[in-house]
């Protein structure tokens, strides 16, 4: 009975280990892909990666709102690539503006999570002007747990007054050297 408890104390603690981000992971951006549907409101000045280093591409984005936007939205869904890119985990459309104020959402939570403190965003709505994201890379350990290793795709259809204004697609892979 002790030597089964031990057993399974030992198996437990080397599975907290493996899920526990210790291992060489490969966590970063592949392509990001931004595209304008009106660009007498929303203009994309610079939606690119760029390599820092073998384990780290940053993801840049500059655009600009030419009017104050009072209502937005963002659906926000999840793909991950096996034969092409399919619905993995959640596909979700947000009040953005409520979002911002309360976070009701835990995906768009651990999104948000991820990109808040390289960009200018974290403000109440209106929005207007030039939105920034800056260097913006991914990092294991804003993640509360790992998932499957594999491809994916991030994509955020974002909406001005019920109408969609733009989308950005960020792929990456996520990896665990196991
Ligand atoms: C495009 O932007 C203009 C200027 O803000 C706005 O008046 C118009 O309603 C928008 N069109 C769509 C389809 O959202
Ligand atoms: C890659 O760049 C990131 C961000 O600047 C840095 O934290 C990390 O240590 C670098 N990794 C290597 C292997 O140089
Ligand atoms: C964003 O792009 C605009 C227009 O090209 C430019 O004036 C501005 O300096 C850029 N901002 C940043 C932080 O890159
Ligand atoms: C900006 O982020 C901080 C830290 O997460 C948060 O406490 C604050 O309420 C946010 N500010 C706004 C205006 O959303």
């Amino acid at each position: 009975m002790r030597n089964t408890i031990i057993i399974f104390g030992v198996l437990y603690l080397w599975i907290a280990f493996r899920l526990s981000y210790n291992e060489a992971i490969e966590f970063k951006f592949t392509n990001a892909i931004c595209e304008s549907y009106n660009e007498s409101w929303f203009i994309i000045h610079k939606c690119r990666l760029k390599a820092v280093n073998r384990t780290v591409n940053t993801m840049n984005v500059n655009g600009t709102i030419l009017h104050p936007a009072y209502r937005i939205g963002v659906q926000l869904q999840m793909f991950k690539r096996a034969n092409g890119y399919k619905p993995w985990l959640f596909n979700i459309h947000l009040d953005a503006c409520r979002f911002i104020k309360t976070q009701y959402n835990p995906f768009a939570k651990i999104v948000f999570g991820l990109f808040k403190e390289f960009s200018n965003i974290n403000h109440s709505c209106p929005y207007v002007g030039h939105q920034i994201v800056e260097g913006f890379y991914l990092r294991p350990k804003s993640l509360p747990h790992a998932i499957p290793s594999g491809n994916y795709l991030l994509s955020m259809t974002w909406y001005f007054d019920n109408r969609p204004q733009f989308i950005t697609k960020l792929y990456f892979i996520y990896m665990e050297d196991l």
